[in-house]
């Protein structure tokens, strides 16, 4: 009766002991002083392949590359499920970059689904030619251009590098006079793609808010490009297989997704490779549990027999 006390411990055992302890995740790593973990990677077949080929590690700068261009990251943060990025040719309160040669930004179609400009975050696009597509079907001063989160051009042509520009503050900014207009503040869901050249502009500044901290004025504005991410809600994988101590990766097709759990690579989760018709190792140890306790009450009542 001891042993098969025992021998029911250590089924229990065996079915709550974290399986994590035996694979580590090889997947979540560091590029300078931030952490990269799931849905990213550096690694290729590590994290959600929605992510794939999307960061770079150069000299300890974590790099962003889309279709638009390259970007440095400033900043993941996995509790809002965004990024922050940044690069050299944005405009901000105290440094403007003319010749169209900002990245502006745009995302491969493919990727979109999974990461676009926050809401709550203003491209503020500088000397847009009158003849921009920007402002096509929309005749006389009904311009798209408008506050995005108590941020706008108004406010922004305030900034230090307007002076140095030469920028008088002589009443409202000149929208279709002889010369281009100087800024138009729009959200990225108006027009989904912000690229200089298409919209024939010089040049783009980007600026979000930390909500719910509201700054006074464009110096307090924190500049870049506030990118929110998203798994599109098809994330049981993930939690399955790391809850099984599993590691989320993508096989080489780039598309379907693996659960690495050390040795072996499951198209589930860890606990399901090598059985087969589909049973999990919890439901197997369930299936040995109900044997015991079978064998347990059936060498008891024979047990009653005997007496
Ligand atoms: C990372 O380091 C930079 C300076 O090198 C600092 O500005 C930033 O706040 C740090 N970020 C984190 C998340 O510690
Ligand atoms: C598991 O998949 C990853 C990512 O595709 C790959 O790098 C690794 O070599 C695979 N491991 C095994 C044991 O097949
Ligand atoms: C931006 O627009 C120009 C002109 O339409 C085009 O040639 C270029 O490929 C576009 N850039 C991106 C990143 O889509
Ligand atoms: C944007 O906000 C500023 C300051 O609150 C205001 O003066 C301006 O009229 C607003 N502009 C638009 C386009 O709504």
């Amino acid at each position: 009766m001891g042993s098969l006390v025992f021998g029911v411990w250590f089924l229990w055992a065996a079915y709550t002991i974290p399986l994590s302890w035996c694979h580590p995740n090889t997947c979540r790593s560091y590029c300078g002083n931030i952490t990269i973990d799931y849905p990213f990677a550096l690694q290729y077949g590590c994290g959600h392949p929605g992510f794939r080929d999307l960061l770079f590690c150069m000299n300890e700068v974590l790099m962003f590359h889309v279709s638009s261009g390259s970007y440095r990251v400033l900043e993941i943060d996995y509790a809002y499920q965004a990024l922050t990025l940044h690069e050299p040719h944005m405009s901000t309160c105290h440094n403007l970059v003319l010749g169209s040669r900002g990245n502006g930004f745009s995302v491969e179609p493919w990727r979109a689904p999974y990461m676009n400009p926050a809401a709550d975050n203003v491209f503020m696009l500088i000397a847009c030619s009158p003849r921009s597509p920007l402002f096509q079907g929309f005749p006389g001063k009904h311009l798209p251009c408008r506050n995005v989160s108590g941020m706008g051009c108004e406010e922004y042509l305030s900034c230090p590098a307007w002076e140095m520009m030469g920028h008088k503050r002589s009443g409202p900014a000149s929208f279709f006079g002889s010369g281009p207009l100087e800024c138009c503040a729009v959200p990225y869901q108006a027009i989904r793609e912000i690229n200089l050249t298409k919209l024939q502009c010089e040049g783009y500044s980007s600026a979000y808010s930390v909500a719910p901290l509201k700054v006074d004025g464009p110096g307090g504005w924190s500049y870049g490009i506030r990118v929110r991410y998203s798994l599109q809600g098809n994330d049981e994988f993930c939690g399955a297989c790391e809850a099984t101590g599993g590691t989320c990766g993508y096989g080489s097709d780039g598309i379907r997704q693996v659960c690495m759990c050390g040795d072996f690579n499951s198209t589930s989760n860890c606990d399901s490779v090598g059985i087969p018709s589909g049973a999990t190792h919890n439901q197997v140890l369930e299936g040995l549990l109900t044997y015991v306790v079978l064998w347990m009450t059936s060498n008891q009542i024979s047990k009653v027999g005997y007496v």
